[in-house]
């Protein structure tokens, strides 16, 4: 039976949560089990908390770009007309399909596509999200594509991690699995980012450090104006609502961890 959006409490996302467990089996593994749990535990109120924070409402139609399993989607949907969402990965695009139908939303339309090459219109959205995504592709690409598909007078977010971020992986092992191995994670990281920042070299997988300078330069470079870049969970564009949550910290051992920005395209 399709879920009521009033009915969404923790009981409800344990049900959904162990209905796509049922569903989906050994396709998903330890690790995004875990993590789909984490994102799901508390419903969706933190999410649209934070949408709010940043006035990422009230638009027709916008873009959540690298969806994953779609909490920001399922939010963004509460607070927007239509949302268009996209990631790489068939099997998240296809969680997130089943978890709008369950609960009965009908303004989501989810497709799998990287962030890097899209196929939607120039100018096509109102207003495009990206959280956790662009340093796994090739980042200063993928901006420019976002910025494509956004109208002029559209506002952009994005966040990226910096340095920090990394070496909090290496030293403590935030969230090691089976199938998730941090520390490996911050060594291979290093590499990558020496080979796409000074050889242009990127490949599915990589995951890249970037600075929040150049970011600024880059969404600069794009044409965005009135940038503003904080840590993740610290922008707080909207007075009219409570301060923002943030999911992480800003800095780690003194470096630039995780942050965020927005900019509006020109
Ligand atoms: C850390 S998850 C974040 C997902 C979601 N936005 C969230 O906040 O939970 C990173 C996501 O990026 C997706 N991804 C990786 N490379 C991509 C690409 N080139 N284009 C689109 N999505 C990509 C992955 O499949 C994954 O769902």
């Amino acid at each position: 039976m399709p879920f009521s959006q009033e009915s969404l409490n923790s009981q409800a996302w344990c049900s959904l949560l162990h209905q796509i467990r049922l569903h989906y089996g050994s396709n998903i593994g330890d690790n995004d089990y875990q993590f789909l749990e984490r994102i799901y535990r508390d419903g969706l109120h933190k999410y649209l908390d934070r949408l709010k924070s940043i006035g990422f409402c009230g638009n027709q139609r916008i873009l959540d770009a690298g969806c994953g399993y779609g909490q920001w989607s399922l939010a963004l949907a509460q607070l927007n007309e239509m949302v268009l969402s996209c990631d790489i990965s068939p099997l998240r695009v296809s969680v997130l399909q089943k978890l709008a139908t369950q609960i009965g939303f009908t303004n989501i339309a989810s497709e799998v596509s990287g962030i890097d090459i899209m196929t939607y219109p120039d100018q096509h959205f109102d207003a495009v999200f990206c959280y956790g995504v662009i340093f796994l592709t090739p980042w200063r690409q993928s901006l420019a594509e976002l910025a494509r598909v956004l109208k002029p007078g559209g506002k952009l977010y994005v966040n990226a991690n910096g340095l920090g971020w990394y070496m909090f992986l290496w030293q403590e092992e935030h969230n090691k699995a089976d199938d998730y191995d941090p520390k490996a994670i911050a060594a291979q990281t290093f590499l990558d980012t020496l080979r796409y920042d000074r050889d242009g070299v990127y490949k599915q997988g990589m995951n890249l450090i970037i600075e929040p300078k150049s970011i600024e330069t880059e969404l600069q470079r794009l044409g965005f104006q009135d940038i503003k870049l904080a840590a993740e969970g610290a922008l707080h564009l909207n007075k009219a609502v409570t301060s923002p949550r943030p999911f992480f910290k800003g800095e780690y051992y003194g470096q630039p961890g995780i942050f965020e920005a927005t900019g509006t395209k020109r």
